[in-house]
């Protein structure tokens, strides 16, 4: 078993952010990092501060869907206030400091699949949701929850075993989740300090989706959509090419790639 001691000391020390997890609050068990984020924003944490829990007992997915997080997997939330600009990036960024992390950390490769859906081998590894309250041009807070299947067994989980992965599945060892906590506040970082200095997070996200270029079905609400997947706008919207030739531009939903 390899270590896995994550009080706020052990990562915030030496971290070499600025300000992403210069604090960090750690709780063993919770309902759901996302809460307890939400509430620290609300009081006016520092810009970084950053809640991490052991084990979620009611993890939030999207779309108002469970997400699973027993030990041994990451379950944290990134306390930020960006510009009303930058916010749409914030998905984006998330997305690929996952992937940069974990190829760090792993040497494994991982793709983005639309819109913030982080797969190994075609199978879902982490999860990211973004909240934020937005006042007109303003924005209150926004909080970056992501959820990482670090040493998880998926037999012990019938429900996600056909569709989920876990780094130690794919590597078949254990793996440190304080070094990928550690490398992904770093990234986070950067990449949110390269977007507010006009970096190229658009670009390199768009050109990261697994989702382009292949025949999707999109579920948005109640509507279903088919098609092509065409390409992604500045905002996060997804193209997607109808075999009448027509194009729907999709805000939020669940993309499935189709053979
Ligand atoms: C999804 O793919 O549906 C998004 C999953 C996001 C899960 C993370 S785990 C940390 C944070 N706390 C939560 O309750 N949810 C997010």
């Amino acid at each position: 078993m390899v270590e896995n001691n994550l009080s706020p000391a052990s990562i915030t020390s030496n971290l070499g952010t600025n300000f992403i997890g210069q604090r960090v609050i750690y709780y063993p068990s919770l309902t759901s990092t996302m809460e307890v984020a939400k509430q620290e924003a609300q009081l006016g944490a520092v810009d970084g501060t950053v809640v991490i829990a052991g084990e979620q007992t009611a993890g939030r997915g999207r779309i108002k869907r469970v997400w699973l997080s027993p030990k041994g997997s990451i379950a944290l939330s990134i306390i930020l206030y960006p510009s009303v600009v930058n916010l749409p990036s914030l998905i984006m960024l998330a997305s690929l400091a996952v992937v940069h992390s974990i190829e760090a950390v792993t040497g494994l490769r991982s793709q983005i699949k639309w819109p913030n859906d982080i797969l190994i081998n075609g199978r879902k590894v982490c999860g990211i949701l973004i909240e934020s309250s937005v006042r007109g041009n303003t924005v209150d807070y926004a909080i970056i929850g992501i959820g990482v299947n670090v040493n998880l067994r998926l037999s012990d989980f019938p429900e996600i075993l056909s569709t989920a992965t876990s780094l130690s599945a794919e590597l078949g060892r254990d793996v440190s989740r304080l070094r990928v906590i550690r490398q992904l506040l770093a990234e986070v970082e950067r990449l949110y300090l390269a977007l507010q200095a006009g970096g190229p997070i658009y670009e390199e996200w768009r050109d990261s989706l697994v989702t382009l270029g292949r025949r999707v079905q999109v579920k948005s609400g109640t509507t279903v959509y088919e098609g092509i997947a065409e390409s992604v706008t500045r905002d996060g919207s997804l193209l997607l090419r109808h075999s009448n030739g027509k194009l729907s531009q999709i805000v939020a939903g669940d993309a499935t790639l189709r053979a």
